[in-house]
């Protein structure tokens, strides 16, 4: 396990876009596993600015989100497809063929979440994985529960969660209730995962996930197994380890 420590979310964003940039050189048909939320979003406009300058190509990337809110539709303004374009895609020359995100309006979930599954297994799995964190130590929407959930599966979203994300609707009552996302397997087979964190709001989730114990109530506590995960945390968020 790699830790870095940085003193802020700026910081963290420039490290975090080096990273996946040095990725995207090194292989530059990479499968990269994106997520959404506040925390990528810094990133994202540095992988952007790297683009404009001619320092990074994405036009043989392949692109595999972790989420969607299931009853989101791509135009939503809050879908995760949406965020994705809005955030990256639409500013760097990723193909649309070659993006993926669960689709949030199937009418078969389980058939759609193994549809996705056996597409990233197609791909050849993801080489890189980005991941944020919840408060309540979620990663994509694997939320705290009994048990792990393996593979991309419908999830029933947890209580903070849902007032958590509240701040990008208008009401907690618009919050979807569930959504589709990877399962632990799935982010557990990626080559290679960081996982950027800002802020105090984060830092009870980093310390149990880094040093406490292994158990799906800590969803992201299941990043200890794995043998190439670095976590690029601002000062704020690392503050208790
Ligand atoms: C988003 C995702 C979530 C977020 C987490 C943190 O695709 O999978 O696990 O990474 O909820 O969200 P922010 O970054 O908004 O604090």
């Amino acid at each position: 396990m790699n830790i870095i420590v940085v003193k802020d979310y700026k910081e963290m964003s420039r490290k975090a876009a080096k990273i996946m940039a040095s990725q995207v050189i090194l292989k530059p048909d990479s499968i990269l596993g994106l997520a959404t939320g506040s925390t990528p979003i810094g990133m994202y406009e540095e992988l952007i600015r790297m683009y404009k300058n001619g320092d990074l190509d994405f036009s043989s990337v392949k692109t595999f989100n972790l989420d969607e809110y299931y009853g989101l539709n791509k135009e939503n303004e809050q879908s995760y497809y949406n965020f994705m374009m809005k955030n990256l895609f639409k500013h760097v020359n990723v193909k649309k063929e070659n993006i993926n995100i669960p689709d949030g309006m199937a009418m078969d979930t389980e058939k759609e979440c193994l549809k996705y599954e056996k597409k990233i297994e197609a791909s050849g799995g993801i080489d890189m994985q980005v991941l944020g964190i919840g408060a309540n130590g979620h990663i994509g929407f694997n939320e705290p529960y009994e048990s792990f959930e393996p593979i991309t599966h419908l999830v029933k979203l947890d209580e903070k969660t849902i007032k958590d994300n509240s701040r990008f609707f208008n009401s907690v009552d618009e919050v979807p209730k569930t959504a589709l996302s990877m399962g632990i397997k799935t982010i557990m087979m990626s080559k290679k995962i960081i996982l950027l964190a800002s802020g105090e709001s984060k830092k009870e989730a980093i310390i149990k996930t880094i040093k406490g114990k292994i158990s799906p109530e800590v969803p992201a506590s299941i990043l200890q197994l794995h043998k190439d995960v670095t976590f690029i945390l601002d000062e704020k968020a690392a503050e208790e380890l």
